[in-house]
């Protein structure tokens, strides 16, 4: 078996965490790293919670590169009120994982994503769950390595329903609108996962309540998912949305997506994410955007493959 050699960007936060379960729980997937950016919490919390997350389930083998401090347009990283209700104020649920033993590596994210564009080329997947500054630094600086990859797939944006940030914005894209916008009108083919798609992956408390008698690793990412199903978004009868976790698993497996809608996309002034107007006659679109997923299946899957993670740790 071929396994999918993959980066994924987080700005880890709970939904990046179980995202980083997911991956390290496929046995189709080969993790090469973990790229840190600032989003959810500030870049070198979201290392750190990295790197507590790979120490949980004994990958300290998986390297952590630190990326962007801060969007664009602003000088320095501040952090979004409602970031510590939904993520807790460390960003991962409040739960206590210690000091990792692990540092982030020296090499930053933007060269390591290059070096190994460069390296793996079409069989490499990169996947970004946060802000998009790490990957338009990376278009600026090494847009023909960055055409080599296999797959990039971002998690972002809103095209039928409106956004979490604001009514038009979604958070990823809408926390750095100026790098989204260069990242959508670069030549490169992306795979967006919005929240049309992620809305439709809401899990709650009751669907991982096994994990909780698991082990350390069990209860511990049990009570990180289970802060995050209850106050994202309506509390526990609703659930949270499995974002991150979908754009991974979609990296992987695209099929999971039952109706990817194929645009060319921008980022409008107030954050939200739309059809270029100037591109609408183009016959080549450069994204696929999902509107649609099987819910049932990553579900399945999802908890199938993570349980064992668990089980295994
Ligand atoms: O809008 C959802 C996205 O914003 C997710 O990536 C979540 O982790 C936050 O970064
Ligand atoms: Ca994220």
């Amino acid at each position: 078996m071929t396994k999918t050699k993959m980066i994924i960007d987080c700005d880890t936060g709970v939904d990046d965490a179980l995202a980083i379960a997911y991956i390290l729980a496929d046995p189709q997937i080969e993790v090469l790293g973990i790229t840190a950016t600032y989003g959810n919490i500030d870049l070198h919390s979201a290392a750190r919670n990295s790197l507590s997350i790979l120490e949980l389930f004994h990958r300290e083998d998986v390297g952590v590169y630190k990326g962007a401090e801060h969007a664009y347009d602003k000088t320095s990283y501040v952090r979004g009120n409602k970031s510590p209700l939904i993520h807790g104020e460390n960003g991962i649920g409040n739960v206590d994982l210690g000091s990792p033993k692990k540092q982030p590596n020296k090499e930053n994210a933007v060269d390591f994503i290059i070096d190994s564009a460069k390296r793996y080329k079409e069989d490499l997947h990169l996947v970004f769950v946060g802000p998009l500054t790490d990957l338009a630094d990376c278009i600026r600086k090494d847009l023909e390595a960055m055409k080599l990859c296999g797959d990039i797939t971002i998690m972002g944006g809103a095209l039928t329903v409106k956004g979490n940030k604001s009514v038009y914005a979604e958070a990823n894209i809408c926390s750095d609108p100026s790098a989204a916008k260069e990242v959508f009108a670069s030549p490169l083919h992306l795979s967006v996962i919005p929240l049309d798609a992620t809305l439709k992956t809401l899990f709650k408390v009751s669907d991982i309540r096994s994990w909780k008698d698991l082990g350390f690793a069990g209860r511990s990412l049990y009570e990180i998912a289970r802060f995050y199903y209850v106050h994202e978004l309506g509390g526990e009868e609703t659930g949270g949305a499995m974002h991150d976790p979908l754009a991974a698993y979609a990296s992987k497996d695209p099929s999971i997506i039952t109706n990817w809608f194929p645009c060319n996309l921008t980022v409008e002034e107030n954050g939200r994410t739309i059809g270029s107007f100037e591109e609408l006659n183009l016959k080549e679109k450069r994204h696929r955007v999902a509107l649609d997923v099987d819910a049932k299946r990553f579900s399945d899957d999802y908890i199938s493959s993570v349980s064992e993670l668990i089980k295994r740790s």
